[in-house]
């Protein structure tokens, strides 16, 4: 991993004044994935949403077969240049923000220690690729919900391995993306228009009023304590006229038949890990109240839909089979990773009990006898001309 970073005060969107550490511009991790190491859902490529249905939701229709989907790879490095982070124009780098910390053989965020309790190690990062491609396939192929005209500043909040960040650079050559994280896990090699900075959105933020055209918020509920905060911070950031979206699958596992009993040991999983983060003042149900704090923040035109994302391959539907396999591969492979920090540091189970509970989730995950499935919800709004 290069030891170098950019200065990061002009560019910075968010800085944490009261912390110790500044908020930096980085070099990416070592070992980082841009890409799904997995595979890439076909057609999973940048277009504009249709505009959105109707919430109210049909039930998914049942495939008796039980066959898997197939999936394939496409990968194409065309066009990437060396992100600003990694040019030679830079300075030494704050070891607490480069610094990682490790607990239960898993790799966590050392910048504002505690904070995020998930790991940023490679396979957490993989999964996480993975749970891209996937929403980005719920969505029909796009990359963003909310009606864009030629953005030209883009804020990316918890970018994570920094995936959408770059599919937006490639997708808007003229707009200048921005990803944020606590963790420095993101790539080099990404498009000019695309740069990384380690910082905790929910500090004060040192942007100018009217920044952005677009803010974008994905899979945050498991990390946020104040969405008040972070939807007020983003309405004072936007430009009149500018978009914040917000886009989430909600935790609580549904079922539209008789399939899935009180037993359902992913469901109690998903309760664990609610209560565990909630220890910490983390509300993973976040996407059933983010509506009403968008209009209560001031945001007009507010969109809210409603995606139906199957557990598993039971769907009848071949597009639904193949959400449903990646949705059950990305909480598979990510057992480990999304369970140990809630149940260990928040409800103080030893690593062995979470692991022995684990062999259940892992049975009830694999069962296509039971139809499960989890909302993904995609919010956005405006802030008025
Ligand atoms: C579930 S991942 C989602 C990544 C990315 N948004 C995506 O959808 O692919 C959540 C990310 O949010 C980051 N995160 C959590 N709390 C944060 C905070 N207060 N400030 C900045 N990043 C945060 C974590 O480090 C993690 O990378």
């Amino acid at each position: 991993m290069a030891d170098t970073n950019t200065p990061a005060a002009a560019a910075a969107p968010a800085k944490s004044p009261t912390s110790p550490e500044p908020a930096a511009a980085v070099a990416p991790g070592e070992g980082s994935s841009s890409q799904p190491t997995a595979a890439t859902i076909p057609d999973a490529g940048a277009t504009i949403r249709p505009p959105a249905g109707p919430t109210g939701q049909t039930a998914i229709e049942v495939d008796d077969e039980g066959s898997n989907a197939s999936v394939t790879s496409d990968e194409d490095d065309e066009g990437y240049s060396d992100s600003i982070a990694g040019s030679s124009a830079t300075t030494s780098l704050s070891s607490s923000v480069r610094d990682y910390t490790f607990e239960n053989n898993r790799r966590y965020h050392k910048f504002h220690e505690g904070k995020y309790h998930f790991p940023n190690d490679e396979p957490e990062q993989a999964r996480e690729d993975m749970r891209h491609c996937m929403m980005v396939h719920v969505g029909g192929g796009a990359l963003h919900y909310a009606p864009l005209q030629n953005p030209q500043k883009i804020l990316d909040v918890g970018t994570g391995t920094g995936i959408w960040a770059i599919d937006m650079g490639d997708e808007y050559p003229e707009a200048e993306i921005v990803g944020i994280d606590l963790s420095p896990i993101q790539p080099s090699w990404v498009p000019s228009n695309v740069r990384f900075i380690v910082d905790d959105a929910e500090q004060p933020w040192v942007t100018p009023p009217e920044t952005y055209d677009y803010i974008h918020v994905r899979g945050m509920a498991s990390g946020i304590k104040n969405w008040v905060g972070l939807i007020e911070q983003s309405y004072t950031a936007l430009k009149p006229g500018g978009w914040l979206e917000i886009q989430d699958l909600n935790w609580t596992y549904r079922c539209d038949d008789t399939s899935m009993g009180p037993d359902y040991a992913v469901a109690q999983m998903a309760k664990h890990i609610g209560e565990g983060l909630g220890k910490f003042g983390v509300k993973i149900y976040s996407p059933e109240d983010n509506p009403a704090r968008l209009e209560a923040a001031g945001f007009v035109d507010i969109r809210h839909s409603i995606d139906k994302v199957p557990v598993g391959t039971w769907p009848k539907d071949p597009n639904m089979k193949m959400i449903g396999l990646y949705n059950r591969s990305t909480v598979y492979d990510g057992l480990h990773g999304i369970t140990m920090g809630p149940l260990t540091r928040g409800l103080k189970w030893t690593p062995e009990e979470v692991e022995l509970f684990l062999v259940r989730v892992r049975k009830d995950l694999m069962n296509s006898r039971i139809h499960s499935y989890v909302n993904m919800h995609t919010l956005c709004g405006q802030k008025p001309l």
